[in-house]
């Protein structure tokens, strides 16, 4: 291999660097003499590497592959080492299999539940989604294969998602649409960044120097390359100058024709696209696996994905005992999605499946099965209800499949309703009313409304198990594997509850982020709306409790420290949250935010101390206006619990390892924020101005709460001199 420096990008043509920056064709980047092509390919929940020449959209059979669970189940595992061990296998798939370059994880946050890629995304939550993310990339990259984090960034929606402008403000997009993306750039380095289709406040991702440049490189250090969503380039030279170092796919000649006049004719200066054509070189040299393809374990990998699977699949519900089930009772099996089951999304992440196990086919032995409806419709079958019904009558228990079909939601298009077909619902309702011991198992990518959720004993949430599907779900309905899995977005009791309903979708080119910061449990939980299920729930079939909370300062760090302990009868594990609440900010902010959480095993009876620190970032906000992340001395909660709504733990703490929330006094400055922040600093001004001894006095008044309403500049209402205020305000910033 050449040594990659300028130099030897300096010695290539105009047309050899022009050839660099944009994609071979689908899948490969281009070759230049002594460097070869590399290929790069999907995806996030496992290898789609076309089998053959690619087809205009990549859309030919890929090469057998194991199809693991799809994010938004990974996402519920809350597990960071397993999604390490997802990497590592996903990266030992696409070295075997020569690509330099895996296209995932996407880490988009769930914004509404009708995004249509919303199963391809990990959560609501951007601390969750980079942890996730940063393991997932550790992982892959481990194996000595790169990864493309997408999609950069803000890409919430499927429908005109070329065109369409993610319209936010500064602080929201800092603290949750960019937050993940930071976590993963920062602690895992990942090779490369995807930028998405769409646009941020009217500019194209694809040139959004802000973007590419200025955030992404200049302030958090990225120093990997930039390759565009496939597509997304609409001006191939204002996407270079924006930072924008790989188009893919390549438009062929045409694409290096335009770089080339470009050059020529000084629309573009060559330096722009010496840079580019470095980094394409560089991801090239240290990515790229030569020779023939290997063979690998795909059993291996196929048992992975079922462990995967056991680790992450959430118990949304289970009274009366009714799981893990009764090996005595008969039992029957009903929905075509048994049979036919939802185990991968749709679009880009497709795998060709190795060996899909079907819950039909890994059902106990004695169970009996009834198809129920018809997936490919949503119409009630007279006769398969009819069948169904009677089975659930001559039956103990019933495990039904419900869930969404393919053609309700895939990459490309957003879904218009969270809704299960009527014939599902239809038949859920007759089960209920001829038995009284049903569990429902739940195969969807993404939030679903439950109007029946109370009618069932139990409901099992496999959102988009993998291939390894038939066994999960009996792994956990017989309590062969203990569920400890927990939900990384809520699950409002209607979509009109989510803070994006009305407005989600509704306009061709513009989304607008209207809710703010109050995305997910945010919203929900500040709202004190009820929900079906909340952010971080899922039961365990064992209990656990907390007790012993202490928060203390350590050092420049806050150590939080409790007890857990396994108070069932039964091995498990716990994923035990830590949020935080800041109550002295004077800024709009969420009730709590998640800012920790670890996964525990217990044996039953067995007690552990839980002891995690919480750096500065888990107290700090965005501030706009300084443009920099701040840490307010003052007031927090710290709440430790098993779900965001199941706190546990909650004790108050003064956090003093950040700044003073009144760094500077003005004239402006209240006297409320003047007498509640008595810093030693204003305490002395207060004294010595005297200015303290007519406050004490004003404020032992009646008209107390008037006058704490005002700024200082308007003290003179209460008769006070003008140049005792301004002598305090000199002294308080002195
Ligand atoms: C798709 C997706 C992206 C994928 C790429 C290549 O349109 O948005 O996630 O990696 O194109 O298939």
């Amino acid at each position: 291999m050449v040594k990659i420096n300028r130099t030897f990008v300096e010695g290539l043509t105009l047309e050899e660097k022009a050839a660099l920056v944009t994609g071979h064709d689908f899948w490969f980047t281009a070759a230049v003499p002594g460097v070869d092509k590399m290929m790069m390919t999907d995806g996030p929940s496992g290898l789609r590497k076309q089998a053959d020449d690619a087809d205009a959209l990549g859309l030919n059979d890929s090469v057998d592959a194991v199809c693991f669970p799809c994010s938004a189940l990974t996402a519920s595992s809350f597990n960071d080492d397993m999604l390490m061990q997802l990497g590592e296998n996903l990266g030992i798939a696409a070295k075997a299999e020569r690509v330099g370059v895996l296209l995932g994880p996407g880490v988009n946050i769930k914004r509404s539940p009708l995004a249509g890629r919303n199963f391809e995304y990990f959560s609501e939550d951007p601390l969750l989604a980079g942890r996730m993310g940063t393991a997932y990339v550790k992982g892959v990259q481990s194996q000595g294969v790169g990864v493309s984090v997408k999609h950069f960034a803000l890409n919430n929606r499927e429908n005109q998602r070329f065109t369409n402008s993610s319209n936010v403000d500064e602080r929201t997009m800092r603290e949750i649409y960019l937050a993940q993306f930071e976590r993963i750039v920062k602690n895992a380095h990942p090779a490369t960044i995807m930028c998405s289709y769409n646009k941020v406040n009217g500019t194209l991702n694809s040139q959004n120097q802000r973007l590419l440049t200025r955030v992404l490189r200049d302030e958090w250090g990225f120093d990997g390359l930039v390759m565009s969503d496939w597509g997304a380039v609409a001006d191939h030279v204002a996407a270079l100058q924006a930072g924008l170092d790989l188009e893919m796919p390549g438009k062929g000649a045409a694409s290096v024709d335009e770089i080339v006049e470009a050059v020529k004719d000084g629309r573009l200066d060559e330096e722009v696209l010496n840079k580019s054509a470095l980094r394409v070189l560089r991801m090239v040299a240290k990515w790229q696996t030569k020779g023939a393809v290997e063979s690998y374990d795909k059993d291996a990998q196929h048992e992975f994905a079922r462990k995967l699977a056991d680790d992450s699949i959430v118990l949304l519900k289970n009274e009366h005992g009714e799981l893990p089930l009764d090996k005595r009772s008969s039992l029957a099996v009903i929905g075509e999605l048994a049979a036919r089951p939802r185990y991968q999304g749709g679009g880009s992440s497709h795998v060709n499946a190795h060996q899909v196990v079907t819950p039909l086919e890994a059902m106990p032995q004695t169970a009996s099965y009834a198809q129920g409806y018809q997936l490919s419709n949503n119409v009630v079958d007279d006769d398969l209800m009819a069948a169904a019904v009677n089975l659930a009558q001559q039956s103990q228990q019933v495990v039904y499949f419900m869930g969404y079909p393919e053609e309700m939601e895939s990459e490309g298009f957003d879904k218009t309703t969270i809704d299960l077909p009527e014939n599902q619902v239809a038949l859920l309702n007759k089960l209920v009313q001829v038995n009284h011991h049903v569990t429902v198992v739940l195969q969807n990518g993404s939030v679903v409304a439950m109007p029946w959720a109370e009618q069932v004993n139990s409901i099992v949430e496999m959102y988009l198990a993998g291939e390894a599907v038939g066994e999960a779900t009996w792994d956990i309905l017989t309590g062969k594997v203990n569920p400890s899995g927990k939900l990384s977005e809520t699950f409002p009791l209607r979509l009109a509850d989510n803070p994006t309903y009305p407005t989600f979708d509704s306009e061709q080119n513009e989304e607008n982020y209207h809710e703010g910061l109050f995305v997910g449990y945010r919203y929900y939980d500040s709202k004190q709306l009820p929900v079906r299920f909340p952010f971080g729930h899922g039961l365990s079939y064992t209990t656990f409790s907390y007790h012993d909370l202490k928060v203390m300062t350590k050092d420049d760090q806050v150590q939080v420290e409790f007890q857990l302990t396994n108070t069932g009868n039964l091995p498990g594990k716990e994923v035990t949250q830590i949020y935080v609440g800041n109550r002295v900010s004077k800024v709009e902010k969420p009730t709590k935010e998640l800012r920790d959480f670890v996964k525990v095993s217990l044996e039953p009876g067995e007690s552990k101390t839980i002891r995690r620190t919480l750096e500065r970032r888990a107290f700090a906000w965005y501030n706009v206006t300084e443009k920099r992340w701040e840490a307010d001395n003052g007031r927090y909660e710290i709440y430790v619990g098993s779900s965001v709504e199941d706190i546990r733990l909650q004790q108050s703490f003064d956090y003093e390892l950040g700044q003073d929330p009144l760094q500077k006094v003005t004239a402006e400055t209240y006297v409320a924020d003047i007498v509640n922040h008595q810093s030693p600093k204003i305490k002395a001004a207060l004294e010595q101005t005297g200015l303290g001894r007519q406050l004490t006095a004003i404020l032992q008044s009646d008209s107390a709460q008037i006058f704490e309403n005002i700024p200082l500049r308007s003290l003179v209402m209460a008769y006070i001199d003008p140049q005792v205020v301004r002598k305090f305000i000199e002294l308080a910033n002195a």
